[in-house]
């Protein structure tokens, strides 16, 4: 934390949450909360809620959650420390100047830096295709059939043919080699010096979701090598986690995503009317880039290349989405190479007709696999049969495999029952599948032992900030050590002090905490939900039960650690103690 407590606090009552976030959500009061669509998550119906007592925003669809500070940071992918400031801006609160630490502040204006020289660039090749000099680069976009708005949309530009006019221009404007260098800008040569490392090429400035120019490609407009030249990576522009489009595509409310390969596929689907469009920075998709998709719950279409390659990489492509859980399906293009060739030939309406008859990415990995194997050869078409049965076994519900091995066997024609044996055989000789599994539902999903132990330690939070008449009986057996949890114990700490000066305000706990991670998992952490419980007494036996299990699972966790850890012991000890004591007590939560 690099503000001062009391700044941060004073920041925060300043703003009303149901204040801000009505300026980016729209939001109906139903009861004591206000609920409107989750900025983070696609849906129909509102599971997005805000309270204004508590100064905390949760959505019960995609479990984000967090106090006026998470929700600027999570909407405008803000650092803590930048949507303090944004918010003390808007609520007129003045910043002292020292809160950052040296290194964090030369990290952050480096950045700063980075972001104005590119910023700089951006506006002088915007310039530059304007420009007599810039001739040739908006013949060649208008060739490609871009019109006006959609270039000055995308902020495209041309770097000029010599002469190192762009390092010329940036030094007049009192930028550093240094910097010029480190924003990729700029090459080094023993003997010529520095040298512009765009030249001659139309420009596709890369923003960042806050349409910042985080890096650039340069297309050549001929056939030379190589054909896009990209910034490197640098402080700010990390290929792996940023995604052409995605300041455009994130609020463009469709129900999917258009994943493409390439920065023109992005901009002529987006001047066709699919503003969903979005595209990999120059590498293949990455995980990282699955983790940015994953916020917003949509499906995503691939929209790859037709050709070997591209088939190729829509196949990692489909994996790394399901690994991260992302439902995807693939466009087809034929006989055209790309959504760019592909619109401009058949226009909008066509490829619209194409996304509606997208494939499951399940049945193109068949289809894919299909090609590898030679089905007039009874080898490989058991071969194929076998890693189809495989296949099926990746369905954890039951149900859902059973109707994709019904829809399989048929397209196959192989008979249901034999595929059925084929599959639990499969899965036998993996050791996994669909046996072991459990049977159906979110219910029964699976949590491992570490996650029940978290679990049952937010409960306790919430039940300690939820229901104040619990929380002197929970104090009586519980103290902060209790929870096993580094970020819980401090959490902990800081709810015990609050409730014994008197209460607790759930918003301030959040910015004790300057990640953005830290803020989900202690928004979390108070809104765990209670089930409903009906009589008092199944609430006290379930308080009871969630005090007991606590500490049941503090005193494993410091039994393990007695032997490398004189306090384990003593802690064990005193909770041994505690133990036998709740063992005997009836919990009553209403005495007076
Ligand atoms: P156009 O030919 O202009 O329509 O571009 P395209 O997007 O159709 O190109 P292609 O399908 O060949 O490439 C897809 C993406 O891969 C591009 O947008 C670039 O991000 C990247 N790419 C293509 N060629 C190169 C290259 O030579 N070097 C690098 N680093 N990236 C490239
Ligand atoms: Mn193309």
């Amino acid at each position: 934390m690099y503000y001062p407590e009391e700044v941060v606090e004073e920041v925060r009552m300043k703003n009303d949450i149901v204040d801000v976030v009505s300026g980016y959500v729209h939001l109906q009061k139903k009861g004591s909360n206000h609920f409107g669509l989750c900025p983070f998550h696609n849906e129909k119906s509102p599971s997005f809620s805000v309270s204004g007592s508590k100064q905390m925003f949760y959505c019960f669809g995609c479990g984000i959650g967090g106090n006026v500070f998470t929700f600027v940071m999570e909407y405008e992918n803000y650092s803590f420390t930048e949507a303090v400031k944004l918010l003390a801006d808007r609520a007129g609160v003045s910043l002292p100047e020292t809160g950052y630490s040296q290194e964090e502040k030369k990290k952050e204006s480096r950045k700063t830096q980075l972001l104005e020289v590119n910023k700089e660039a951006a506006k002088y090749f915007y310039y530059c295709l304007r420009s007599p000099q810039g001739e040739t680069g908006s013949q060649y976009l208008q060739k490609r059939q871009l019109n006006e708005e959609t270039m000055k949309r995308f902020g495209l530009g041309f770097a000029p043919v010599s002469g190192n006019q762009l390092i010329k221009y940036l030094r007049s404007k009192g930028y550093r080699d240094d910097l010029i260098q480190e924003a990729g800008l700029a090459g080094f040569d023993e003997r010529y010096g520095l040298y512009d490392k765009f030249w001659n090429r139309v420009m596709f400035p890369i923003q960042d979701i806050n349409h910042r120019v985080i890096g650039f490609g340069g297309r050549v407009m001929g056939e030379a090598k190589p054909k896009y030249l990209n910034s490197p990576e640098s402080l700010i522009f990390d290929k792996g986690r940023n995604l052409y489009g995605l300041n455009f595509a994130r609020s463009s409310r469709q129900n999917n995503f258009i994943l493409c390969e390439g920065y023109m596929d992005v901009i002529a689907l987006h001047q066709a009317g699919f503003p969903q469009a979005l595209a990999s920075l120059g590498t293949a998709f990455t995980p990282g880039q699955a983790g940015l998709l994953k916020r917003y719950e949509t499906e995503v279409l691939l929209a790859y290349d037709g050709d070997g390659a591209g088939m190729k990489a829509a196949l990692r492509a489909i994996s790394i989405l399901r690994e991260a859980g992302i439902g995807c399906k693939v466009i087809d293009m034929s006989p055209y190479k790309d959504p760019d060739e592909f619109i401009s030939h058949q226009g909008a309406e066509v490829f619209r007709q194409r996304m509606a008859e997208a494939e499951g990415s399940f049945f193109f990995e068949l289809r894919m696999m299909e090609k590898e194997h030679d089905f007039k050869d009874p080898e490989s078409k058991t071969d194929f049969h076998k890693r189809l049965a495989g296949k099926l076994c990746d369905f954890e519900e039951e149900v859902e495999r059973e109707n994709y091995l019904q829809a399989v066997a048929e397209k196959y024609h192989i008979s249901p029952e034999s595929l059925r044996k084929l599959v639990i055989s499969q899965a036998a000789r993996s050791g996994i599948g669909p046996a072991v599994r459990p049977k159906s539902g979110m219910a029964d999903k699976k949590r491992t032992p570490e996650e029940n132990k978290r679990r049952n330690q937010r409960l306790l939070f919430t039940w300690m900030t939820d229901e104040p008449e619990a929380f002197p009986i929970i104090a009586k057996y519980i103290s902060p050590e209790d929870f096993t949890d580094e970020l819980y114990r401090q959490v902990a700490v800081r709810v015990f002090e609050k409730m014994k000066a008197g209460g607790i305000h759930h918003a301030d706990l959040v910015s004790m905490f300057s990640e953005g991670e830290e803020h989900k998992e202690v928004a979390a952490l108070m809104n765990e939900r209670l089930e409903a419980l009906d009589t008092v007494q199944e609430k006290e036996k379930a308080l009871h039960d969630i005090i007991l299990a606590v500490k049941n699972e503090s005193f494993a966790y410091y039994s393990e650690r007695m032997g490398e850890n004189p306090q384990a012991f003593q802690q064990v000890v005193k909770v041994k103690k505690e133990l036998e004591e709740l063992s005997k007590t009836h919990i009553s939560l209403y005495q007076g």
